[in-house]
């Protein structure tokens, strides 16, 4: 199965995080610029739930057992299931999350649909993202055949995304890049710094609204 690897080795994933606070940090204060706590939210594909608490996150789905159980123990609650068929009512959320999810995806704009379907009105869709042509995306894509855990993925461009968004509905888009030509530039001041851009950075975020 595609995407087992996450239910095979949860820990050894969730481990990835202590292991890798250089790049985990800065993508965390990314979303935190745009993730409220006071807002009601859903993250797609939590995995082990390592956004979940620092960021306030309500409740997450998922297709693995195993990597929900660890999650679970980190106070979030956890339902088994996917971002193409999203088992929650229509506008039941103030933001819909997914961290390095995409990329995983059987189908990103469905999903889309599906996230557009269960916000709010006034709601928002969280992507948190590494570009295919980002200094960090080229390296996972040389590496892919030997990856553990990247081996399957398709990595998309933020153009490529946007566009997914748009045929699903989204037309108000706001872009924030951190990881900026990570791992070419050595100074973590320099390459953990959050801009408004999408250009240099291994991690986007992107927030879409209706
Ligand atoms: C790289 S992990 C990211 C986990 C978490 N968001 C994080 O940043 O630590 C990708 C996650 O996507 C999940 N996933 C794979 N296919 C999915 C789908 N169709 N719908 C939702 N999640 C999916 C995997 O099980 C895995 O937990």
């Amino acid at each position: 199965m595609k995407n087992s690897v996450f239910s095979d080795y949860p820990l050894k994933y969730d481990r990835w995080y202590d292991n890798n606070r250089d790049l985990y940090w800065p993508e965390m204060l990314a979303l935190k610029r745009v993730v409220k706590k006071e807002e009601f939210g859903l993250e797609i594909g939590i995995g082990t739930g390592r956004f979940t608490m620092p960021l306030g996150v309500n409740i997450g789905i998922d297709p693995s057992y195993e990597a929900l159980q660890i999650a679970q123990t980190r106070g979030v609650e956890v339902i088994e299931g996917i971002g193409e068929d999203i088992p929650f009512e229509c506008d039941t959320f103030d933001y819909v999350l997914m961290v390095t999810t995409v990329c995983f995806l059987e189908n990103p704009k469905k999903t889309f649909k599906e996230s557009k379907r269960v916000l709010r009105k006034k709601g928002k869709l969280v992507i948190g993202m590494i570009p295919k042509r980002s200094d960090l995306g080229k390296i996972h894509l040389e590496n892919k055949e030997t990856s553990l855990f990247f081996k399957d993925v398709i990595f998309y461009s933020t153009k490529e995304i946007t566009r997914y968004l748009k045929s699903a509905g989204f037309n108000k888009f706001q872009f924030l890049q951190t990881l900026i030509n990570y791992p070419k530039e050595k100074e973590y001041f320099r390459y953990s710094k959050i801009q408004n851009e999408y250009d240099r950075g291994s991690f986007i975020v992107i927030t879409a609204k209706i």
